[in-house]
């Protein structure tokens, strides 16, 4: 039960403001759109972290700059009057949905996905096997996670054939000099120099022809300096399926022309200090270890029908002393809103919240982003993904001649909550620059709840 107290807070101004919750990409082009289409709505967008930006902070990998540069869009539009950042509150403990409900004209569920799946196999509970999404908060300077992380293994496993896989693939082998220029806090900075890692084995269940790389994440891979790939040319014999795929989709073919080169190029002797084993048909079957991980065994598995495949019973034992899931994110449930718990997203139609009891949709409720359609898909992706939401809220919340049918106007106050704002996120973001500029870098990043506070409320 919510608190009927906190409705005292409500602002009954009558202009119409929208309740946002999460301040990742798909909720900030969200309210870009809002504010667009509609010359009068302003917007309150919730954020639980004192800072904004969602994965673009917490998960885009720190040596992409170029795409970590997409901040400053998101940044342009949070920039805005009629916008109000709310960081620090975290919907579902600090407020609870219903009384969102309540203040506000409608509400936009858009808090992304940061947990990882599960394998399922035995000693995946094992020390030293990790969800990538740990690793990355982890050198993305995620407050939530801790300051010392492990790299004394000298031979890791990546499980999956997504970019993920390839972003912790890269950071592992990748010299530290490389990452020096980049956002990294100190300590993230100081770990990956001390790193023992020589030998990052990244698997994937099926074959080239269905990597989920994007190519020119794959050739970022390929121009590490001081990295040797390693490939195995039985692993690039395409079966039909395979053939298929690369002759229908030129990125597919990209991804297998660029593996067989470099099956070709690979020195009898690898010289560099570092190597990358991509492996294709292996799927991993168990961890091997007592309490840490000493060994991954894989199965061999061949192709079926539609680019599925089978186990052939094959089994490879690989020395690995860590291991890492990439195999997909997943979001977690806010509380007071409908979950499908099989797969993990908040259930739908085009944007408006599915009200399983019912049958129909929830009034004033709706989502966007991978909330709503599942973690798969670069940023732009959240911008379409918005913008069919925005337009199903409009169209249900105006009438014909654009007027605001129930103009609520959102909550001045959350009880018993310390609000980061707009101006709490300059300050942090301006020491920020400024902590980078001391070290010759863009940034660097403040990676503690208590810096964090200090700095935004
Ligand atoms: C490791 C990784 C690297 C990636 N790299 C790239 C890349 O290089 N290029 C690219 O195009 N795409 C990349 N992506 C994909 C991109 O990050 C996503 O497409 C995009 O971030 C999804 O946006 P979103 O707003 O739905 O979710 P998110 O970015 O996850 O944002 C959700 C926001 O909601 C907040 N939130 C969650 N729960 C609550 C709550 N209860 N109350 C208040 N706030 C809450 C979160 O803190 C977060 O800020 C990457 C993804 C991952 C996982
Ligand atoms: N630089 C970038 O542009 C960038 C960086 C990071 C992420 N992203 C984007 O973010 C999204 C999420 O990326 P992602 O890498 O997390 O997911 P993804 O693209 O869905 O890749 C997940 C991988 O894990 C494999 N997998 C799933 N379950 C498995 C299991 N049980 N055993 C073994 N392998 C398994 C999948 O294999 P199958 O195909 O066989 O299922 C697939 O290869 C993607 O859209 C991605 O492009 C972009």
């Amino acid at each position: 039960m919510h608190d009927l107290h906190r409705h005292a807070e409500v602002n009954t101004a009558e202009r119409p403001r929208v309740a946002i919750v999460g301040a990742g990409p798909a909720g900030t082009y969200a309210a870009d759109l809002l504010l667009r289409d509609d010359p009068l709505v302003e917007v309150d967008l919730y954020e639980r972290f004192p800072a904004p930006f969602g994965l673009v902070r917490y998960g885009v990998a720190p040596d992409h700059p170029r795409i970590k540069r997409i901040t400053s869009t998101l940044h342009a539009v949070m920039d805005n009057p009629r916008i109000r950042l709310r960081g620090n509150v975290e919907v579902g403990r600090d407020v609870h949905v219903a009384d969102l409900l309540h203040a506000y004209a409608a509400v936009v569920i858009a808090t992304g996905a940061d947990k990882d799946l599960d394998l399922g196999i035995p000693g995946e509970g094992l020390a030293d096997s990790h969800g990538a999404s740990s690793f990355v908060a982890w050198y993305d300077g995620h407050p939530d996670t801790e300051v010392d992380w492990d790299l004394s293994a000298r031979a890791t496993a990546v499980i999956g054939a997504g970019n993920v896989a390839l972003d912790v693939a890269r950071v592992l082998a990748r010299p530290i000099d490389d990452m020096r220029t980049t956002d990294i806090p100190r300590h993230v900075e100081e770990a990956l120099e001390a790193s023992c890692v020589r030998d990052v084995h990244l698997f994937a269940r099926r074959g080239p022809a269905d990597a989920r790389f994007s190519p020119n994440e794959l050739r970022e891979l390929g121009e590490v300096t001081d990295v040797d790939l390693v490939v195995d040319p039985r692993d690039l014999v395409l079966d039909d399926h395979g053939e298929r795929m690369i002759r229908q989709f030129a990125q597919r073919r990209i991804i297998v022309e660029t593996l067989r080169e470099w099956a070709d190029r690979a020195p009898a002797i690898p010289t560099a200090a570092r190597r990358v084993h991509l492996h294709f048909h292996q799927r991993p079957v168990r961890l091997v270890g007592t309490t840490s991980v000493q060994a991954i065994d894989v199965e061999r598995t061949r192709p079926t029908e539609l680019g599925r495949v089978e186990g052939t019973g094959e089994i490879t034992r690989y020395p690995v002393q860590a291991v890492y899931r990439a195999i997909g994110y997943r979001s977690t449930p806010v509380p007071g809103v409908p979950f499908d718990q099989e797969r993990h997203t908040i259930p739908h139609v085009r944007g408006r919240v599915s009200d399983h009891a019912g049958g129909g949709t929830v009034p004033r409720l709706y989502t966007t982003g991978w909330i709503k359609r599942g973690p798969i898909g670069l940023i732009g992706s959240t911008k379409s993904d918005a913008a069919e939401t925005v337009s199903a809220l409009l169209s249900d919340c105006r009438d014909s001649a654009g007027a605001w049918m129930d103009p609520r106007s959102g909550m001045d106050h959350i009880p018993g909550a310390t609000i980061a704002d707009w101006e709490g996120w300059l300050r942090l973001d301006a020491a920020e620059q400024a902590g980078g500029a001391r070290r010759g870098r863009e940034r660097t990043k403040v990676a503690d709840w208590t810096g964090m506070l200090s700095l935004t409320t």
